[in-house]
């Protein structure tokens, strides 16, 4: 079975484990967050950005609402996104307004966003669908013009660039994915990128249970016994272990990942040009990372090509059900656009052990569609 997504983890993850294990002595939140941490910062390029690691992904975007909104509060998000995005909107208290995406690119729509506005808009956070920051200058200019913060869910966009610079080194707050299958992977993780030292302040306690002050000590193997707690706190702080993977595969994502994952994503770019059945998705592979490779498939063809796939072997994906068709975000009124994306797209394998005869094979499939 060719997978849709997979973890790229081999001896040198292996061997970091092992060091956090035989030699750090502690596997919970340490030293090796603390450099990791730091590393992050050194690939993002820009040193007024502050990393904050935590162990997930949706506590990354939790925490980033929590720092900055108060329950009520209204947030502008596509509706075409993993239910994780809106899971952490609502665990903040705050109410999810599901908005429309552009139909060529799949990122949020600000001209539809901009008929959501009430009173109680505070955010717009945008995802960057596949890894794709194309909507960059239009979100950040939409931001100013109608007094709001921006949450930049980056889950899929770690190592894309805009303007020359990498994701997590310019806007307001931005949050990135560590799980298994993203373009690094901690195991599970998460981090939380900002220049907002208020928000730094806030995430770095609110993931140590709120005490204040903390993550210094624990990178120093110590902790706090005499302390205070203001706010509501979680247990989402990252541990030894996640960030000695994480350490690894930076690098790997520097020296391999992140080339490899273009270059699957352009082969399949020029194999899929001229099929008239799919559509593919707006994107420039010279500055996005592709997280995922979803294409949409024309004259309700999309369930064929499931089955084609799947007797052939190839696992996909479907990134993803709209949440304002879930029951907890249903919305009173009809998103026609990501509707009918709904039905059309479909993710086929993009990681880095998809070489060319896996991506001809899979080609070869939709072609003959
Ligand atoms: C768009 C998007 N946002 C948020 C998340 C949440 O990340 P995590 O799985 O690390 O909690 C994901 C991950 O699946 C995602 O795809």
């Amino acid at each position: 079975m060719i997978r849709v997504s997979k973890s790229i983890v081999g001896k040198k993850e292996s061997k970091a484990v092992e060091n956090v294990i035989r030699n750090v002595g502690y596997l919970g939140m340490g030293e090796e967050v603390g450099l990791f941490e730091r590393e992050l910062e050194l690939f993002f390029g820009n040193y007024d950005y502050k990393t904050v690691c935590v162990n997930s992904g949706t506590s990354a975007l939790h925490l980033a609402i929590e720092s900055i909104t108060k329950p009520g509060d209204e947030i502008l998000v596509p509706s075409l996104t993993y239910v994780a995005t809106f899971q952490a909107i609502s665990a903040a208290g705050c109410i999810p307004v599901p908005c429309e995406v552009d139909k060529n690119t799949l990122l949020i729509d600000t001209k539809d966003a901009k008929k959501r506005i009430s009173k109680k808009t505070k955010v717009i956070l945008p995802v960057f669908y596949a890894g794709n920051p194309s909507n960059y200058s239009e979100i950040y200019n939409f931001a100013s013009e109608n007094n709001l913060r921006v949450i930049e869910d980056a889950a899929h966009a770690f190592g894309s660039t805009y303007d020359g610079e990498k994701i997590g080194a310019q806007g307001d707050i931005i949050c990135f994915s560590f799980d298994g299958i993203k373009n690094i992977t901690s195991g599970e993780g998460g981090a939380i990128v900002s220049s907002d030292k208020n928000v730094i302040r806030y995430v770095k306690d609110a993931r140590l249970l709120g005490v204040q002050k903390d993550s210094e000590k624990r990178y120093r193997g110590e902790r706090s016994w005499e302390f205070d707690v203001t706010i509501q706190g979680y247990r989402y702080h990252m541990s030894n272990i996640f960030a000695a993977i994480g350490r690894v595969q930076l690098k790997r994502f520097i020296n391999e990942f992140a080339s490899t994952r273009k270059n699957i994503a352009k082969k399949y770019t020029e194999l899929l040009s001229d099929q008239k059945k799919v559509k593919l998705i707006q994107m420039n592979y010279d500055n996005v990372v592709p997280h995922i490779f979803p294409i949409l498939v024309m004259d309700n063809l999309r369930d064929k090509l499931a089955e084609l796939l799947l007797e052939n072997d190839v696992q996909y994906g479907l990134h993803y059900k709209p949440n304002h068709l879930l029951s907890k975000y249903k919305t009173s009124y009809k998103l026609e656009i990501t509707e009918k994306v709904y039905n059309q797209i479909i993710t086929i394998p993009l990681h880095p052990e998809i070489n060319n005869s896996k991506i001809k094979k899979i080609t070869n499939i939709i072609n003959n569609l």
